[in-house]
């Protein structure tokens, strides 16, 4: 089956078929994602808290997201692999932002990249174009910002903000973004964006009108178990699965029950018996 690119996401918007997103960190993940039939994979520095076990995203460095974007290309052949930039590494001037972008692209070989933000990164993002490099915005709660909102709250659920999020969006689809992720945003104004958008909104606790959905995979497979974010939905229990695993193993090595012969390779007795003497 053919790649997905750009051109299916802008189809999308036309023909009204949603757009489908999670995240992966890894080849194993990126691929069992990819076969099932996604639209898209984005490495998330969600990587951050579900994988590497900080508190939140401001972590996550350039290092980290080039190393498991790589895995994440590896295992994904149809869908499009879109890595998101990490806290600062857009902050420091245009050239850097560029650069930054390109390291994901030419040395993780991912297709497109996210960042956080409105008005403050549009001359990052369409500099990030120009180099030919497709970029997906992100706005509402926006988690690299998580110190400065003091804590994980929805965003635009007043005039002002739900104002300042639109102008954002307007803003960010006059830079020449693809898509726009609107995460945590009260449904009604993420319905009222996407329709006064031609680029399609990828939701993520933003309700069921964005032209599409993006969730993080170890959410909706119960692998991360230190808080349940409202905005997603458990399809699975791996982290049971996982623990019961582990259990078994440690009982069955303890009692002498694994390993088996079959588990096991054999030798001459000959061999045994001259070492022996
Ligand atoms: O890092 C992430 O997982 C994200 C999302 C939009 C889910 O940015
Ligand atoms: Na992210």
């Amino acid at each position: 089956s053919e790649k997905i690119t750009v051109s299916n996401f802008r189809e999308s918007k036309r023909t009204g078929r949603k757009i489908t997103m999670l995240t992966a960190y890894d080849y194993p993940t990126a691929k069992i994602i990819d076969q099932s039939g996604i639209d898209a994979i984005l490495v998330g520095d969600s990587l951050g808290m579900v994988v590497l076990g900080y508190e939140d995203t401001t972590r996550v460095t350039m290092e980290d997201m080039v190393h498991h974007t790589k895995a994440v290309v590896r295992g994904a052949k149809r869908a499009m692999v879109v890595a998101d930039m990490p806290f600062l590494s857009y902050h420091m001037g245009i050239y850097e932002s560029v650069r930054n972008a390109g390291r994901l692209v030419n040395e993780a070989g991912c297709k497109a990249i996210k960042l956080e933000g409105g008005e403050e990164v549009v001359e990052d993002i369409k500099a990030i174009i120009r180099a030919g490099i497709p970029v997906m915005g992100h706005l509402g709660y926006t988690p690299q910002s998580i110190n400065v909102f003091g804590g994980h709250k929805a965003q635009g659920k007043t005039f002002e903000t739900a104002k300042k999020i639109y102008r954002d969006a307007l803003l960010l689809q006059e830079a020449g973004v693809f898509a726009i992720v609107l995460e945590c945003v009260p449904y009604k104004l993420a319905q009222f964006i996407t329709e006064k958008l031609e680029v399609p909104t990828i939701g993520i606790g933003s309700g069921a009108m964005c032209d599409g959905q993006v969730l993080v995979i170890h959410d909706i497979i119960g692998m991360f178990r230190d808080f349940i974010p409202r905005h997603t939905k458990r399809y699975s229990d791996v982290g049971e699965v996982l623990e019961n695993s582990v259990k078994s193993y440690i009982k069955d090595v303890t009692e002498g029950v694994f390993p088996t012969e079959k588990n096991s390779f054999t030798v001459e007795d000959e061999v045994i018996e001259a070492l022996e003497k």
